[in-house]
């Protein structure tokens, strides 16, 4: 059975070893957007998102805390959850890979490598970076001042020699090569594709997939000297979270293959190995790996060495859900890095929450109180530049899903901002306030327009700023079950003299304080 209206959609899952910062609240933000979206359309959606819990680096970071290891997970994942909770994040499912459901996953794709021969027992000498958590080659180095190697991420390197099993990579670069080629939008932004297909042209080795220096990790089937490379437990998440190793679940078959959203950082993990892993496996690849940019910190880098890490829960407080949510999604085309700064968060607070969405409902719905005893009013026959607007509004959720499509999320505030910018001319132009005493029934007619633009506006901000969308279509009155895309159309009009609430500003002004 197909199911031709599901959308499947994961985070990265978070490495315990820290706490959550912005990166991570971006990532689950994005996800989080488009899985709204999607809801909104009719899709049947899961949202996936957790934490990444085994490996050396976590090990580490554990008896740096002076705690048991498990100890030490439990804890950290929880913030990973409050994030999620403080963020608004509409995730479905939470997966840890410490949980018996992901050894059972891991375990399962491994024997199915295994069984298809594409497993062997070597060697391991190299390269290896413990903050990335992988092998890098000779080449691929750099050298410090004092002869030190690192990663191309900066971070520093060590020389392993162990046992290790292989996972035959190198046999793959030739069908991965023909998959990117068949399936052209499988790595975006396509920028980042050529990355990964420079890549792979360059031909591939094979890759160390278990480790036997440490014990944090699911141990490999019939050899427990070994445990799992972190990055085949890791990746294995997303589809343990819809059953797998039983392929035969409802939500397997409903979901996957599905889009995953990373950091470009992540991308070759994403786009290279667990493509070919799953190939491997005799399992259908994802549908879409999407690669977001980078944030700075107003313009440099951000490091705990550097003190600048921006804490998501803090900026949450001190500009509020709806203001952070918007402000990352709006402030850089989704692909692009990106510069944080508390003046470019004030000025799309101040400028597009506040003055154009926020003061143009305020204004609409103060008038409607005050001029209609605060009910919807009637209108007339629509004049031109009523059709226009009501049309332009209409039309904006056939122009903004292929955008979604293409996780395009700041083109869609683009245009969506751009019809409120049309509103915020119509009500100047048509100035209802003057129509109040020179022709009432205009007022209602214009007044009626605003609010049904609006109601249009609001519905489609629900995905990035859901808690003032919300407010805003309470405040229009607006039924639970008509809040979504399939309400976009006349049938689903405000019904003149419905009794609205009295209104109050969803989109406050963000007052700098003076210091
Ligand atoms: N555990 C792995 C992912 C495994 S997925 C099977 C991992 N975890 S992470 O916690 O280090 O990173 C998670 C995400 O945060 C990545 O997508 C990464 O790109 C993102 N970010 C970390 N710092 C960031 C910024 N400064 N800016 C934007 N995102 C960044 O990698």
């Amino acid at each position: 059975m197909a199911y031709p209206d599901t959308f499947y959609i994961t985070t990265p899952i978070y490495y315990v070893n820290d706490v959550p910062h912005i990166g991570h609240a971006y990532t689950s933000l994005a996800c989080d957007v488009l899985a709204r979206f999607k809801r909104l359309d009719g899709f049947d959606v899961r949202f996936l998102t957790g934490t990444d819990e085994h490996g050396q680096k976590v090990q580490h970071s554990a008896k740096a805390a002076g705690v048991d290891t498990k100890v030490f997970c439990d804890s950290v994942s929880d913030n990973f959850r409050s994030l999620s909770k403080v963020m608004n994040i509409s995730n479905d499912d939470f997966i840890r890979t410490t949980e018996d459901r992901h050894i059972a996953a891991s375990q399962g794709i491994w024997r199915a490598l295994v069984d298809a021969g594409h497993i062997y027992l070597g060697t391991y000498s190299g390269w290896y970076s413990l903050r990335d958590e992988a092998f890098y080659l000779e080449d691929e180095l750099t050298i410090g001042p004092n002869n030190e190697k690192f990663a191309p991420s900066g971070a520093p390197v060590e020389w392993i020699e162990e046992p290790s099993y292989f996972f035959r990579l190198s046999s793959w670069t030739d069908p991965l090569l023909d998959f990117y080629s068949n399936h052209p939008e499988f790595i975006l932004p396509q920028s980042r594709k050529n990355e990964v297909v420079r890549f792979v042209e360059g031909g591939l080795r094979d890759l160390s997939i278990s480790r036997t220096s440490f014990n944090w990790g699911v141990p490999v089937p019939g050899d427990s000297e070994h445990v799992m490379y972190v990055w085949l437990d890791a990746l294995t998440n997303y589809i343990t979270a819809l059953g797998y190793p039983d392929i035969t679940t409802d939500s397997y078959r409903r979901y996957w293959p599905g889009l995953h959203i990373v950091g470009k950082d992540i991308l070759r993990f994403h786009a290279v190995y667990w493509p070919a892993f799953l190939m491997a496996a005799g399992i259908e690849p994802p549908k879409r790996v999407y690669a977001h940019g980078w944030w700075t910190n107003e313009g440099h880098k951000i490091s705990k060495s550097l003190g600048n890490v921006i804490d998501p829960i803090q900026l949450v407080d001190m500009y509020g859900i709806d203001s952070v949510r918007y402000f990352l999604m709006r402030e850089v085309p989704f692909g692009n890095d990106g510069d944080f700064s508390h003046g470019a968060m004030i000025t799309r607070i101040n400028g597009d929450l506040a003055n154009d969405f926020g003061n143009l409902a305020q204004r609409v719905l103060s008038m409607i109180q005050r001029y209609c005893d605060g009910r919807v009013p009637a209108h007339s026959a629509f004049l031109s530049a009523d059709k226009e607007l009501l049309e332009q509004a209409e039309m904006l959720v056939s122009e903004i899903r292929p955008l979604i499509d293409g996780q395009q999320i700041h083109q869609m505030l683009i245009l969506l901002w751009r019809a409120i910018a049309k509103a915020n001319q119509y009500v100047d132009y048509q100035a209802p306030w003057n129509l109040k005493s020179t022709d009432p029934k205009r007022m209602e007619t214009v007044l009626y327009v605003l609010a049904e633009a609006i109601r249009h506006y609001a519905i489609l901000a629900l995905a990035v700023v859901p808690d003032g969308a919300a407010r805003l279509l309470d405040q229009l009155a607006v039924p639970a079950e008509s809040r979504c895309f399939a309400s976009l159309s006349k049938d689903h009009s405000l019904v003149p003299d419905t009794q609205l609430p009295r209104p109050k500003g969803v989109f406050p002004r963000y007052a700098v304080q003076e210091s």
